[in-house]
């Protein structure tokens, strides 16, 4: 049976996590995956999240089930946190899910059913995991122009353009902040068009907002989720706790399917309470558990907030001291897009040839598609990635 198994393809960017740990050299600089680092390169656990494991260990006087759709105090907290009041709790059936990627999947496989031709529109470049599960499930994907290889911003009329072919009942994912992996976001002004396009087309929105807090802040990377929220008449939110919480493994996330009325929530509930069941019964609960003690207790809360804060602010100087630091070296302004972008990536803007002569040559580590983790630099970092940003000829 086994035999007649394909290979798949191996993830590019999970690959290249190996590749780094083979790597000897000891002045290697990992800026691969998309996970947060500290100026030692740990990937600390948020002092929020470590009083609230104890304070569970203590506490916590059962694992039995909790229920198919996650604990409701999470989902709760969750959809508060993600949406606040842009739409009324009752029109909002929510599931935790394994992860942000759990959302996806689930959100992608209750589109099928819903309308088994439905196309989805996806950002023209995008996380490579959507295009793999959306092939896997079957279902057809429309690219629409997204990144300016020459400003390093956001096409943003080829990307109108490309989103009104899309039809009603078509699906188009959008990234709520923080685009991944271009770093390049629309402002308020230009998510008010792309409502409209929402609204004149009939297509459906789709947000996957992975990196709420890594970008200007937590209210303002939620609110385009909220306009498109609060201004369309169906919409799905994929959320995830990974980042913000730092608890990547324990696969923390939140699926909500929303209307603008309250009509239909029980049979949008039930319909991903089926999907949870079907696919892994009830949801991981430990992440979930944590997010939702932090977010229910005003001291537990302050101090995530605090922290988290301090991981943006930092990224920001990252960011900025990059951009001078090149602008220095290359006597021109051109690399001042690092500056603009938000969130934990860059797009360099370079070709795979030049990513594998830093990787070679420097033993810088980034994806293929010149996609930077911003958070894997430091001061002393900084210079060595700057130079051979300029001696690869980008
Ligand atoms: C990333 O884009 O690097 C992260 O979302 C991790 C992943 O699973 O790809």
């Amino acid at each position: 049976m086994f035999e007649s198994l394909k290979e798949q393809p191996a993830d590019g960017i999970l690959a290249l996590i190996q590749m780094y740990k083979d790597d000897p050299r000891p002045t290697k600089i990992d800026l691969g995956v998309g996970v947060y680092k500290d100026a030692t390169g740990l990937t600390p656990i948020m002092r929020a999240v470590k009083t609230a494991e104890k304070q569970l260990w203590e506490e916590q006087d059962t694992k039995t089930y909790t229920s198919l759709a996650g604990d409701p105090a999470f989902t709760n907290a969750m959809t508060q946190l993600v949406l606040a009041d842009a739409v009324p709790l009752e029109n909002v059936a929510a599931v935790a899910t394994p992860g942000g990627t759990g959302a996806l999947r689930q959100a992608f496989e209750l589109v099928r059913m819903a309308r088994p031709d439905a196309r989805v529109f996806v950002p023209d470049p995008t996380w490579p995991n959507h295009i793999s599960i959306l092939n896997y499930l079957g279902i057809e994907i429309v690219r629409y122009r997204y990144f300016d290889e020459e400003s390093r911003g956001v096409d943003f009329n080829g990307m109108m353009e490309d989103i009104k072919t899309a039809k009603a009942g078509d699906v188009v994912l959008l990234h709520g902040c923080c685009h991944n992996p271009t770093g390049a976001n629309l402002n308020m002004t230009e998510w008010a068009q792309v409502v409209d396009v929402l609204n004149d087309t009939g297509a459906v929105p789709m947000v996957d907002i992975a990196y709420q807090g890594f970008g200007d802040g937590l209210e303002e990377d939620a609110a385009a989720t909220r306009l498109v929220a609060s201004s369309v008449p169906e919409c799905l939110v994929a959320a995830s706790c990974s980042k913000n919480f730092g608890i990547y493994r324990e696969r923390t996330g939140l699926l909500m399917a929303l209307s603008n009325n309250a009509d239909g929530r029980k049979l949008r509930q039930d319909n991903m309470t089926f999907l949870n069941r079907q696919n892994f019964s009830f949801p991981p609960d430990h992440g979930a558990r944590l997010v939702s003690m932090i977010l229910n207790d005003n001291v537990l809360r302050a101090d995530w907030m605090s922290e988290l804060e301090e991981v943006r602010t930092g990224m920001l100087s990252l960011r900025s001291q990059l951009a001078s630091e090149l602008q220095r070296l290359s006597g021109s302004d051109r690399f001042g897009f690092i500056a603009q972008h938000r969130g934990m990536f860059s797009r360099l803007g370079t070709t795979p040839d030049k990513v594998a002569l830093m990787r070679e040559k420097n033993g810088i580590y980034m994806v293929a598609d010149s996609r930077m983790n911003i958070a894997g630099l430091n001061a002393n970092t900084i210079p060595i990635l700057a130079e051979a940003i300029i001696d690869a000829g980008v």
